[in-house]
Formats: C-alpha cells, structure tokens, sequence
C-alpha cells in the first residue's frame, strides 16, 4: 500500500513540477529558497486558487489553507489569508521558506534580535504587492507580516518541511520590545 496517491494536492501540476525540480538540487537552504523563489515567479497562480469563501479570510485571525504536502515532506505549499488590520506575531521558522503575494498588500518587517536576545531591532521593512516573490531561509529570518492594506491579502508560501506533521513552519515567536536602529 502506498500513501503517495491519496495524498490531498490543490497545487497547480505545474508548480508542483518547478518546485521538485528546484528542491532536486539538494542545495543549501538559502540556495535552495532562491531557486524555490525563481520557480514560484514563474509559475505564481492567482487568488482563484481559493475558493471565494476562503478569500474571505476570518474576522478571527489570519487564515492558513494548505494547499500541498510533499509525499517525502521535503516542502509544502500553503496559502494565507489576511482581513485588513490583521498581523503574524513576531516569528521565525524551522526551514527555508518562499513567499509569493496574489493580492492586496503585505507590510514585511524584518527584525534581528539585540541586547543579548532581550529586545528587537528593526533591520528592514518592505511593503511586498502582487507579484512580489521573495525566499528566505535561517538563521536570521526573524519577521512579522502585516495586512496594512484595505483590502483582503493573499500569498502563497512554500516551506521546505512537512506542515502537516509538523502542524506549523514556526520555529518560535518573539514578545519583545523593539528598540530603535543605531544611527
Ligand atoms: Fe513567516
């Protein structure tokens, strides 16, 4: 018996393929991100990849719809829903991660920890909007993502681990204050 054909996918077959064929490389995290990212551009779906519900999104919260788990969990693709106003908590996750915006617009801020790891610092921000790709991978992933927008905001993300074992990319999530940049 094998699991692998009744595996759940609502991934484009096409994205599929440009993903395994990126993570085929079996390059470091970060080149591997970078190699997700040039494939994601390529091949990025539209918000339709949703169902009109789940566009929506949640007064409760921001919304994670897994849209593909890798049979060998080498990587899954999720899409995220955000109602205006609604934010992640500072994160920064176990794996390599790509992100691609499908509509509205998600305020990125970036952070690294300061002070022996007692406080935040803002090391950059970008305001990332439809078509925007970017990857990232650890250490130093530290980031929050807001939807400063008024509009509902939609990306998809590929992690390079198995969410549904793993239940979530998070590695874990920062409550400290954030001090000013030195000048
Ligand atoms: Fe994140």
């Amino acid at each position: 018996m094998t699991q692998a054909s009744a595996v759940h996918t609502r991934c484009p077959a096409g994205l599929l393929a440009a993903i395994r064929t990126a993570t085929a490389r079996r390059a470091d995290w970060a080149q591997t991100a970078a190699l997700v990212a040039a494939q994601l551009r390529l091949h990025l779906p539209g918000p339709d990849i949703l169902t009109a519900g789940e566009r929506e999104g949640s007064p409760e919260g921001y919304v994670c719809h897994t849209l593909h788990t890798e049979p060998d969990g080498s990587f899954s693709v999720c899409a995220l829903v955000w109602q205006p106003g609604q934010r992640t908590p500072v994160h920064d996750h176990v794996t390599w991660c790509v992100v691609g915006v499908l509509q509205g617009a998600e305020d990125e801020q970036l952070l690294a920890l300061r002070d022996g790891g007692t406080a935040l610092e803002e090391v950059g921000r970008n305001v990332n909007l439809p078509g925007d790709v970017a990857g990232f991978a650890p250490p130093g992933d530290i980031h929050r993502v807001t939807n400063q927008g008024d509009d509902v905001a939609i990306s998809v993300h590929v992690y390079g681990a198995d969410i549904g074992r793993l239940g979530s990319s998070v590695r874990r999530t920062y409550d400290l204050p954030v001090v000013a940049r030195a000048r």
